[in-house]
């Protein structure tokens, strides 16, 4: 079972396989703070970071990257960091929305946008429409995203629709639920990797990581770069050259 993963589930991996590998981007506060810095100077490391594995990807053979960016929980932390981390989205996205669309790139967001302020949720828009037929490498950004909060949100959205005549409650089944979460359309993770040495999922993907396999490593995110990212596919077994993604 090296790695964690046995022979059987090994025969299904390898050429082929489209890879989802999912990121819990945990560790800029301390980051920062060992480097006697606000913790808004971790964050902006951390965003490099994620554009460097998502530039990573479609070499490791990794088609989909999903990205836990905000969660539902992060509105207890204090006012000018929430406002910091706001800002450094809108500003990420601006300055790599046509990089990513010439890279193949197709972003997507999920979480409850309603709380959003009305530029970032425009941004969001504006980069989803652009790169929405691209299929290179597919990149998701959780952001103001729970676990729960989405299970909740496609309970509401198939109670409306059984209401409207529309699903009969003997025919929701798994697919229906998978349909009505945010990630309808995307395979469910193959790998959560958690930075920063915290072992939690922390309502990240609660439905769909049901099989997912788990890495928890003690780098803190903004030190995590491509070669720690390659040496846990490899870990896993996970790993597939591509080589810059035009054979696959
Ligand atoms: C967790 O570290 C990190 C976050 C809550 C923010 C994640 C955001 C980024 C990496 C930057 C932006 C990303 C994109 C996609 C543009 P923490 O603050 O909890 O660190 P700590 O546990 O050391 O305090």
């Amino acid at each position: 079972m090296a790695g964690g993963r046995d022979v059987n589930q090994q025969s299904q991996i390898g050429p082929g396989r489209d890879l989802h590998v999912a990121f819990i981007m945990d560790g800029n506060g301390r980051w920062a703070k060992a480097r006697r810095r606000p913790r808004p100077f971790g964050h902006q490391a951390g965003a490099k970071r994620a554009r460097e594995v998502v530039e990573a990807c479609p070499d490791l053979g990794v088609k989909y990257v999903t990205l836990y960016a905000f969660s539902t929980e992060n509105w207890k932390r204090s006012k000018p960091e929430i406002i910091a981390l706001m800002a450094l989205f809108r500003h990420y996205i601006r300055k790599t929305m046509h990089e990513l669309h010439a890279e193949g790139a197709r972003v997507r967001f999920i979480g409850d946008r309603a709380p959003l302020d009305r530029k970032l949720v425009a941004l969001i828009q504006e980069l989803e429409a652009l790169t929405a037929r691209n299929d290179r490498v597919h990149v998701t950004v959780a952001l103001n995203y729970g676990g729960r909060d989405e299970i909740l949100r496609a309970t509401r959205k198939m109670a409306q629709a059984v209401i409207a005549g529309q699903l009969r409650p003997e025919d929701i089944g798994e697919d229906t639920m998978t349909h009505y979460l945010d990630t309808a359309g995307l395979p469910d993770p193959d790998l959560v990797v958690r930075t920063s040495g915290e072992a939690r999922t922390s309502n990240f993907l609660t439905w769909q990581s049901a099989y997912a396999e788990y890495e928890f490593t003690d780098t803190l995110w903004p030190d995590f770069g491509r070669a720690e990212f390659a040496a846990v596919l490899d870990k896993f077994g996970l790993r597939e050259r591509r080589f810059g993604g035009v054979t696959g």
